[in-house]
Formats: C-alpha cells, structure tokens, sequence
C-alpha cells in the first residue's frame, strides 16, 4: 500500500511516501521536511501563528517534493495517514485540511495519527523490532517512557512532572544567547567542552524513580548566569556540564523501567534523540546490563512524516479508515 504522510503539528512542514507490506515493516520512498528556523530564529522560539501561516505556503510544494522523490505520481497514492494531534493547533488544521481535501479528491482512505505514536514508531523504519520494546520519546515537547507490546498498544510508564528534556535544551540556550534551535548548538558546543567543570542539581522524584524534571535545572542555570559564580566559566564548559546532566537525568529511569518491564529493547526517539552524547551514553549504559538501544537516524528522530505513515500504517493495512470529519487536537492522548 503506497501511503502519503502528511506532518504539520509544529513548525515543520512535512510529507513523504511509505510503501507498507506488514504492520512494522514499509519502505521509505521519500521523505521531506521543510524546517522553518529561519523564521522563528529572530523570536528565540516559535511562534505560533507564523508556524501555522508558512505551513499553508509549504505544504503544497513539500507534497509535490515527496511524490516526485518517490517516483510517483499523486494518483498513485493508496492512503493518507496526516498528523492530528497533539501540536500547534493552527499548524495542525493546515496539514489536516490539506489531507482531507487529498483524500477527497482521490477517494482514498485517510486515518488521523497522534503526533507521539509516530515517534513512538518511528524506529520501526529502519530496524525490526522484537515487541515489547521500551520506548524513550524525548523531544521539545514530550519526555515519557512506553512500554509498547504491539501496534495501538502503548502504555506510558514514565513522563515528565515538569518541561520536556528539549524544552530545557531550547531554553538554556536561549539564555546563554546560543541561537536557535538550542539543543543541536548545545550538542555541538558541548564536544569542545568539560562536563565536570560546572555541578548542576540532578532531580529526583521521591516515590516516582521512571518520572522526570528538568525545571531545576533550567532555573539552576538561570541562577548561575546572573551570579558573579558565572564569570570564567567557558560557554563550552555550561553547555557540555549541562547537557551531561540531563543526559544523566534522562538515562537512570529509562534503565530502571527497562528492569521493572523486563524489556531488553530500548528505543530512543524524538527530537532530542538526536543528541550524540545521549546516543552515546544510554547505548553504554544498556549494554553493560545486556540490553540493546535502537536510535533511528537522525533525519528520523526530529519531526517528519515517514513516521506519521508508518504509525498510520498497521490501521490503513487493515481497512481503518476515519471520517472526513476528524478534527485537530491540540491535547490529543495517546
Ligand atoms: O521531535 P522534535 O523535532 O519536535 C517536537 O515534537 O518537539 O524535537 C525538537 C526538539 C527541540 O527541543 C530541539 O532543541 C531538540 O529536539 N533537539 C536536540 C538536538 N537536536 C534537536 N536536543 C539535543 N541535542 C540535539 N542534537
Ligand atoms: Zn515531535
């Protein structure tokens, strides 16, 4: 089946073309993403109803893009799968109209897609994955840990009290007058920097060993950079000793729902997936206790729409469909 994903829940515009056998196992044809840092980049962060005004420009073209990359033609799509929730909900409506208008003209089948299931599934486009796997979805605004036992069986065992581990990176950078998107500057910065240079508080929820917080620390190095504790201290020094302990935030309970599940599979996923030193550091520490860590590549891990096809995919394969009067959820649940 020849499905067109379609992705705007945020500030990318997104669609690329999936070619799906079986649940888990499709083929990318193509896959496009148009980002819009250059817009946003002035704000220091997104805002809102430019995402959702560039959206309108881009979609069309990035749809086009994504055909022609695949080879194909518009007729040939089967089945469109498009995001609808949870997100930016001006920037959602954009790519779920342009999706039901699509699937209205080309009288196929369309299903809706949680935003977070695709992450959730996005390493299933490169690799084959042995369910239950454990599932970090750490991004600009998620950090939960899944257990997922099979398709639309997802249950989440650990989340965020607080910001989302990006959010953090975006903020912290922003602060330090990085630029922007902060977590890839601070992923880059931090190789030329010492982690042990700057101590910084590690959260810990009582009674909660897989939730996460990463408040604290932003407001922790919000603190050190008004104080006079923050003159000679290298940007390179911050970044890295920052990025470090989130990185150990982030690892400790992914390991302990890994033993509670008794999963051997963890998947790192989501925009922060993207982060080298995390990358790095969780495939050591799941080695030592015999587990394996699958990261998708990074063109995977930030937002796209090979994902949202994907995650459409196992429903569209077995004669899902939803009404053209689906609507866009800013909050949606998984
Ligand atoms: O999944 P994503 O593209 O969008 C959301 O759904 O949020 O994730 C974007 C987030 C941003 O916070 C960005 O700073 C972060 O992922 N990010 C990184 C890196 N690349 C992107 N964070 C740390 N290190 C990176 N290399
Ligand atoms: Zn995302």
């Amino acid at each position: 089946m020849l499905i067109l994903g379609i992705e705007s829940s945020c500030d990318d515009s997104a669609a690329a073309v999936l070619e799906a056998a079986r649940p888990g196992e499709a083929l990318v044809r193509s896959s496009v993403v148009a980002n819009q840092d250059d817009i946003h980049r002035a704000f220091g962060g997104i805002v809102p109803e430019l995402a959702s005004r560039n959206h309108v420009v881009t979609i069309t073209p990035v749809v086009e893009r994504a055909l022609a990359a695949a080879g194909c033609k518009l007729n040939d799509i089967e089945a469109i799968a498009v995001t609808r929730g949870p997100g930016l909900v001006g920037s959602l409506l954009v790519g779920l109209m342009y999706a039901k208008g699509l699937a209205q003209t080309l009288d196929v089948p369309i299903v809706g897609v949680n935003h977070l299931e695709g992450h959730l599934l996005a390493p299933l486009l490169e690799h084959r994955i042995a369910m239950p796997f454990l599932a970090l979805v750490v991004s600009g605004g998620h950090t939960s840990l899944f257990v997922v036992s099979g398709f639309g069986q997802y249950r989440e065992v650990g989340r965020t009290r607080d910001d989302a581990a990006g959010e953090a990176f975006d903020k912290v950078a922003k602060m330090m007058s990085l630029g922007y998107p902060g977590g890839r500057i601070i992923d880059e910065l931090s190789r030329r920097g010492n982690p042990l240079r700057v101590k910084l508080p590690r959260a810990r929820i009582k009674g909660a060993p897989l939730d996460f917080s990463f408040s604290g620390i932003k407001t922790a190095v919000a603190t050190l950079l008004r104080s006079e504790g923050a003159v000679g201290i290298a940007a390179e020094d911050l970044a890295a000793s920052f990025q470090e302990t989130v990185v150990e935030m982030l690892i400790r309970p992914t390991l302990a729902a890994a033993r509670q599940f008794a999963v051997s599979t963890i998947a790192l996923t989501g925009g922060v997936a993207a982060n080298s030193r995390l990358r790095t550091r969780l495939a050591e520490a799941a080695a030592r206790e015999a587990r394996h860590l699958i990261a998708p590549s990074f063109k995977y891990c930030t937002d796209n729409a090979a994902m949202i096809a994907m995650a459409g995919s196992w429903r569209l394969l077995r004669g899902d469909r939803d009404s053209l009067e689906i609507d866009a959820e800013a909050n949606l649940p998984l």
